[in-house]
């Protein structure tokens, strides 16, 4: 085995795995003022290199992020005022809504993707709306959540957004915001399905970052089981059903398996995302002087494309784009 390992000539004749700029995905959050403590960039203590921004700060992003020739940007909104409902996800002037709207101008061959979920706007941090049947602790009613994520991938895609995401985790969803992207005359605006997100650990990091940590309770009645393999599958090919362009696994690292699985299953586009905490690990370790941040980057991202994803949501998405073109 090891002729053909003896030169890089050799290795890159054989390579069978490919890392573009393109594939990447950068995760942006966008803030309205208080949420960034009135600064232009309020930067993540848990989350090095990633910061709350202004939609003018998240313009200049997006105009670097397209230097570097990556596939797209995907945004989540931080808002000032949160309340039971959710209601200023789905607001038309909210941050999300007003940064998409300035990035298509600015960066109009730019993709912009926005994550659709409610859990950053409720004053309870979750992906819904609660209901109270009568039996004690309230429940999130599906249904309902459903009707509102609808309406917010509408008022994303009114905002320009190439392609919206859905991350909650409500039954039904995706075949809901297709129903409503179509009758409202976005027909060509592709879904991006969070359709394996488990209910993991590794979010840590993003819910400090976007004020999100559900005030009671877990996330354990929507998202999924990590003990559970075969019911990924099942999430995957009912988005498949009810209209998904895309499917997601999220996490990424832990879940290679899966990534693998939904692909064969499927052979649909799978996106993994490359989550917080799997970045939050990575930056830590290479500043202790543990690993090596570059060499470690590059080869989780090439180990999540061996294992069938086509797409990568990743924050290290901008100094993964430079390391590749210094590489090549
Ligand atoms: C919103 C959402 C979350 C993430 C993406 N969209 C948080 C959660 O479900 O708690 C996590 C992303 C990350 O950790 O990088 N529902």
């Amino acid at each position: 085995m090891r002729r053909l390992r003896a030169s890089a000539g050799l290795r890159g004749l054989v390579r069978e795995t490919e890392l573009r700029a393109s594939q990447l995905v950068l995760g942006l959050f966008v803030a309205e003022p208080h949420a960034r403590g009135g600064r232009e960039r309020l930067e993540i203590d848990s989350m090095p290199g990633v910061a709350r921004l202004s939609v003018a700060a998240a313009v200049a992003e997006a105009h670097e992020a397209a230097a570097l020739g990556l596939g797209a940007v995907m945004l989540f909104g931080i808002p000032d005022e949160k309340d039971e409902d959710g209601s200023g996800a789905w607001d038309d002037e909210g941050a999300v809504q007003l940064a998409v709207r300035a990035i298509k101008q600015a960066v109009p061959e730019l993709l912009v993707i926005t994550d659709v979920c409610l859990c950053e706007y409720t004053s309870h941090g979750h992906c819904g709306v609660l209901r109270d049947d009568g039996r004690g602790a309230p429940v999130l009613d599906n249904d309902a959540s459903v009707e509102l994520l609808a309406r917010t991938a509408v008022s994303h895609a009114r905002a320009g957004a190439d392609l919206v995401a859905p991350s909650d985790m409500m039954d039904g969803r995706v075949g809901a915001i297709r129903e409503e992207l179509d009758a409202e005359g976005f027909a060509d605006v592709p879904i991006l399905a969070y359709s394996a997100k488990f209910a993991s650990a590794f979010y840590g990091p993003f819910r400090d970052a976007a004020d999100s940590a559900p005030a009671f309770g877990d996330r354990r009645s929507y998202q999924m089981d990590p003990a559970n393999g075969r019911e990924a599958v099942r999430e995957a090919l009912l988005d498949v059903q009810e209209g998904a362009d895309m499917l997601m696994v999220k996490p990424a690292l832990a879940y290679g398996d899966l990534i693998r699985a939904v692909k064969e299953a499927t052979g649909m586009p799978v996106a993994a995302y490359n989550v917080s905490g799997e970045y939050a690990m990575v930056k830590d370790a290479a500043a202790a002087g543990h690993i090596d941040e570059r060499a470690t980057v590059l080869e989780i991202l090439t180990s999540l494309r061996r294992a069938g994803a086509d797409t990568i949501i990743t924050y290290h998405a901008k100094d993964a784009a430079r390391w590749l073109a210094e590489t090549s």
